[in-house]
């Protein structure tokens, strides 16, 4: 049984529920979903960043879908679908080391670093696979007992048809573990930006980073339910993160090239505005006082996580 991972689970503080545009399914804002290839640019800081605060909720998400279906099983075989680096395979081969493991990315950079990783790891029965999670070429129908995937399917162009995909690759009575981030306009960096932002110009409007009906986990319990899912449970949770340092907080955010960060950075992108250096000073100031725990450096990100199950 994997450990507990650092999570307060509740809703959303009033404050920040506040922050957040309504969001319904049918009245969405868009926004351009980031190609393979600008993540690619991430892959080399992503591990480095992410890889350890996820990995506790990668174990909880793997644990919980095997209370559901063993992946264990000798039949079992897994996606991980958006695999980036590859924390969910480094959670799934930890806990049940002999399973058969497609990983899969559109990414070629999050490609080359996960490949890489196997080696490092050691893996057996895992495999590698260049793909767009919106068109799953080369897996078959019904082929895998179980899919998990975290923080992809909010940042493509058409979650629904991701969604359809991974249903069709599901067995009748197969698995889905499911993560993604739960605030579309990702609040712990996203506050402290726009505030900086309207201290030069009060009229910056701030943009949702990912796709807002894919975010909250009433939102996202409706579109599998609506994709063909049954006994759909998620439940949003708040992720902590820990920096180094303050330092360390605000070079990422400026230079790791996260795609999903760099919209952010363009949408104050305009005629007449003064370039984005300028808004490093108030930024540091705001978004260290934002994640100031008793001298520690911590965001909170809250996430939406759940399993659902292919009927049959
Ligand atoms: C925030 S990272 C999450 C990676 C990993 N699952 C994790 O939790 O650390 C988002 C990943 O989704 C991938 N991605 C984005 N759009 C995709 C698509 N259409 N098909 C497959 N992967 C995609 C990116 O390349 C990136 O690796």
């Amino acid at each position: 049984m994997p450990s507990e991972p650092a999570l307060v689970t509740n809703s959303f503080s009033e404050e920040e529920t506040a922050k957040k545009s309504p969001i319904s399914r049918n009245g969405k804002k868009s926004h351009p979903a980031p190609l393979g290839s600008q993540w690619s640019l991430h892959a080399a800081k992503y591990r480095q960043v992410a890889d350890g605060t996820i990995f506790p909720f990668a174990l909880m998400l793997a644990d919980e879908c095997h209370q559901i279906s063993p992946l264990d099983a000798p039949s079992a075989r897994a996606l991980d679908d958006g695999t980036g680096t590859g924390v969910v395979t480094a959670a799934l081969k930890s806990l049940y080391p002999s399973l058969h493991v497609i990983a899969a990315d559109v990414s070629p950079g999050m490609i080359d670093s996960f490949t890489t990783r196997i080696s490092d790891e050691g893996w057996e029965n895992v495999e590698a696979r260049l793909l767009d999670a919106q068109n799953l070429e080369g897996i078959g129908n019904a082929s895998l007992s179980h899919v998990l995937s975290t923080f992809m399917v909010c940042l493509t162009p058409d979650p629904k048809k991701v969604v359809a995909e991974m249903l069709r690759v599901t067995r009748p009575g197969g698995v889905l573990g499911l993560g993604v981030w739960a605030d579309p306009y990702f609040g712990a960096l996203n506050t402290p930006f726009t505030k900086a932002c309207r201290e030069l110009d009060p009229g910056y409007q701030s943009v949702p980073m990912m796709d807002e009906e894919w975010t909250r986990a009433d939102n996202v319990e409706e579109g599998l339910k609506e994709a063909g899912y049954v006994d759909v449970r998620m439940r949003e949770m708040m992720m902590l993160k820990e920096w180094a340092s303050l330092d360390e907080a605000c070079d990422h955010f400026w230079n790791g090239k996260n795609p999903a960060v760099m919209l952010m950075h363009d949408s104050w992108k305009a005629d007449g505005r003064p370039p984005l250096e300028e808004l490093k000073p108030a930024f540091r100031r705001l978004y260290g006082e934002a994640m100031d725990r008793d001298g520690k450096v911590i965001s909170e990100v809250w996430i939406t996580m759940g399993t659902a199950r292919k009927p049959g």
